[in-house]
């Protein structure tokens, strides 16, 4: 069985009349439903909203965007100076979203939406611009086989159809679930490498309460069907983590099962991820003191953070606590005064001895931005208006 011609073929049907036992009943904002076509709203193969991450000015990019409704919501949400991309490998699925891209353009007032073809576990490769290619080059002996090769890696390094981070946020409704096994690592790292710094993820998908049998990753309907291809629980966020990913989260958890197949649930889960937006290890005499309430945390880098305890981090972890989904958790001090940058070479856990931070001069409220005040001796004078 070949995964991506049963899956295409399963999702071409879809695209021209409505499969109900593919779709799985999501609460979606009525709002922005609202200035979408009937037919989009209808061949709704989602399990999930990823379009409530969505925030004005992103760029957004959907993964198996199908006939394009989470496109068309984030479009309402990105607003003007915001552009969505949705990319398939279904030609029906393409041809449906595209169908209503002047309609939708004319209500949004701008043409902020585009789909393209192509593999989501391939994101360089532009498959509209290689089926051109193949039908004025046709590969047909040796010589022509490795031209095409080589004009194949001239693409993917020219003229990527996804550029390396240029993406604020990656959603995807109901559609990982259908990359074959062998495909998925490669499909989160494409998703890594497409998010600028910092960027954000947010994926809707089934996953397994257990390992999936060689019996059901046989049948071609289950595969189509959104099951045999399901990530297990744990492996889902694993997969985000292995690619470099932090503050990976399961914000949504679905307690009722969408299918029970051979004793095994499937449910629709949605998974909050971040690509760290520095990377510089180096000891500067930061701190931080997890807030509590659990006694410690570990973060994915190893870091320990003892409750109340002012531990030593280095200037990129300090960064990321001062962002979601972190920020809230942590009080951050940076050093008293500057400190020359060394390696960071401190055990995990490691207490900042308060000389380092005495005189930092900043504080912190639960979920606000830090506020930056003078130290003492500088123009905030006790008992002044500014601090
Ligand atoms: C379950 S539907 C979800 C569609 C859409 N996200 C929604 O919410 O209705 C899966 C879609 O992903 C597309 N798809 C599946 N595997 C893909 C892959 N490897 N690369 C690109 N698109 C894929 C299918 O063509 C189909 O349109």
């Amino acid at each position: 069985m070949i995964v991506q011609q049963e899956v295409s073929r399963r999702f071409a049907d879809g695209a021209q009349k409505v499969e109900p036992e593919l779709c799985c009943p999501v609460d979606y904002d009525q709002d922005l439903l609202a200035i979408l076509p009937k037919e989009i709203i209808e061949r709704d193969y989602g399990c999930g909203d990823p379009s409530r991450y969505v925030q004005p000015g992103d760029h957004v990019l959907d993964l198996g965007s199908g006939g394009g409704k989470i496109c068309y919501m984030a479009a309402q949400l990105v607003g003007q100076g915001g552009r969505v991309t949705g990319v398939d490998m279904t030609d029906e699925m393409l041809a449906l979203a595209r169908s209503y891209q002047a309609e939708m353009a004319e209500k949004l007032g701008e043409d902020r939406v585009r789909f393209v073809k192509g593999r989501i576990q391939d994101l360089a490769q532009d498959v509209e611009r290689l089926e051109d290619h193949l039908k004025a080059n046709p590969v047909q002996d040796l010589a022509s086989m490795e031209a095409f090769d080589r004009w194949q890696q001239q693409q993917r390094h020219e003229q990527p159809m996804i550029a390396d981070g240029s993406i604020d946020l990656v959603v995807s409704n109901c559609v990982l679930n259908l990359v074959e096994d062998g495909s998925k690592q490669q499909m989160v790292e494409e998703i890594y490498r497409v998010l600028r710094p910092g960027g954000r993820v947010a994926i809707s998908d089934i996953v397994s309460d257990a390992p999936i049998p060689q019996s059901l990753k046989d049948n071609p309907e289950l595969w189509s069907g959104c099951i045999s291809g399901a990530f297990e629980e744990e492996a889902f966020a694993e997969a985000f983590r292995e690619a470099g990913f932090v503050g990976v989260t399961l914000d949504k958890w679905d307690e009722k099962p969408w299918q029970v197949v051979e004793g095994i649930e499937f449910r629709s889960v949605t998974l909050l991820a971040y690509k760290p937006a520095l990377f510089d290890p180096t000891d500067q005499g930061h701190a931080v003191i997890y807030r509590g309430p659990f006694l410690h945390v570990t973060d994915e880098r190893g870091n320990i953070y003892p409750a109340g305890e002012r531990i030593a981090v280095s200037s990129d972890t300090f960064d990321l606590l001062g962002r979601e989904p972190y920020a809230a958790h942590f009080i951050r001090i940076p050093p008293g005064q500057p400190v020359f940058p060394q390696p960071f070479t401190l055990e995990p856990g490691t207490r900042r001895p308060v000389e380092v931070s005495r005189g930092s001069g900043q504080k912190s409220a639960p979920g606000k931005p830090l506020l930056s005040i003078q130290p003492a001796g500088g123009s905030c004078t006790p008992g002044g208006s500014c601090c």
